[in-house]
This record gives C-alpha cells, structure tokens and sequence, in this order.
C-alpha cells in the first residue's frame, strides 16, 4: 500500500513537472509570435524610402569642362563640349542597358545617318552583346533597337554652371551653346 502511494505520487509529481514544462513552450511561443506581430507592424509603419541620385545635377562650369567627352560615370552620361557647344548622351544601351564603351576610332570614317553623310571619330559599343552605335547614338549593329538617349543640358540660373536633366530627352539636333 505505501509503495502503491510513493508510485502515484511520483507519477502525479512528474505530471506537473511535464505541464509546467508545456506551459512554459505555450508561453514561449506566445512571446515569439508576439513579438514577430509588434515588429512587422512597427516594420510597416515605415516607409520603404528608396534613395536614387537626382536625375538633374550640376557638372561643373563650361569652362572648366574639357574639350571632347566628359564621361560621368555615377550617371553613365558622356557630355561633350564642342568649342562653345554642348551635348549630352547616355550610357545607357537601349538592348538591355549595359554601359556602352566610348571607343575612339583609329582614324575618322563617313558614314551615312539617315541619308546624311557625317564623319565621326568616335563610336559607342556595348561590351554585352556587342551592339554598336555611331557617334551621335544612332545604333548601327547588335541588338539595340534604339539609338542612345540624349538629354537635356542647360546653364544654371543661380551660378551659371552647366546642369545636365536626364529627366528630360532631347533629340540628336539638341546642342547648348553658351
Ligand atoms: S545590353 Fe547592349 S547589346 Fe545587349
């Protein structure tokens, strides 16, 4: 009879161990979960704010820029200075928008570009897969359906440097004279 007694208490003793031990996960989970709720809502209270360089910027002063091609690479912008003109053109391969390479020609070539004759001494090429674009951006072999985008340059208001507005596309006409 007293060992019959000592069995049950230990059993009933070991019940309450294995429940305050389930008590204790239920409780555990229950802190996770929530504290994964609290931090996804306070998560969600805050903006996913993505931070991208403007797309209009300042280059510097025309005179200071140099003769030929200036290349901007944060941008992937190629601005060029002509004596007292100015054009910009992007980077930017309209196949699938790998960098194009400025790339300058051993010696000048005529070319004809929509039925006018130019003679270029540069041309842009596309590393990726090899599209290949006259001096003025006008794709000429490789993939690229387009020519390159030129873009807008103007001269700052309030400081008289040149401001270059990738917001905004020009045509290949599109010169800056100052
Ligand atoms: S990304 Fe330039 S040719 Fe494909």
């Amino acid at each position: 009879m007293k060992l019959f007694k000592s069995k049950e208490n230990r059993s009933s003793g070991s019940d309450n161990g294995r429940r305050e031990f389930l008590q204790r996960i239920g409780l555990g989970s229950l802190a996770i979960s929530l504290f994964g709720f609290t931090f996804q809502s306070i998560r969600s209270l805050i903006p996913n704010v993505l931070f991208e360089p403007s797309r209009k910027f300042k280059i510097g002063f025309p005179a200071q820029l140099s003769e030929g091609m200036t290349y901007i690479e944060d941008m992937r912008l190629y601005v060029f200075k002509e004596g007292q003109t100015y054009h910009a053109i992007s980077g930017a391969c309209t196949h699938l928008g790998c960098t194009v390479r400025y790339t300058k020609l051993n010696q000048p070539k005529t070319v004809e570009i929509q039925g006018e004759q130019k003679t270029i001494s540069h041309e842009f090429h596309c590393p990726c897969h090899g599209s290949k674009f006259y001096a003025d951006g006008t794709n000429y072999a490789g993939p690229a359906p387009r020519p390159l985008h030129w873009y807008r340059l103007e001269v700052s208001p309030d400081d008289g440097q040149l401001v270059a507005d990738m917001t905004e596309e020009v045509d290949q006409n599109y010169r800056l004279t100052v």
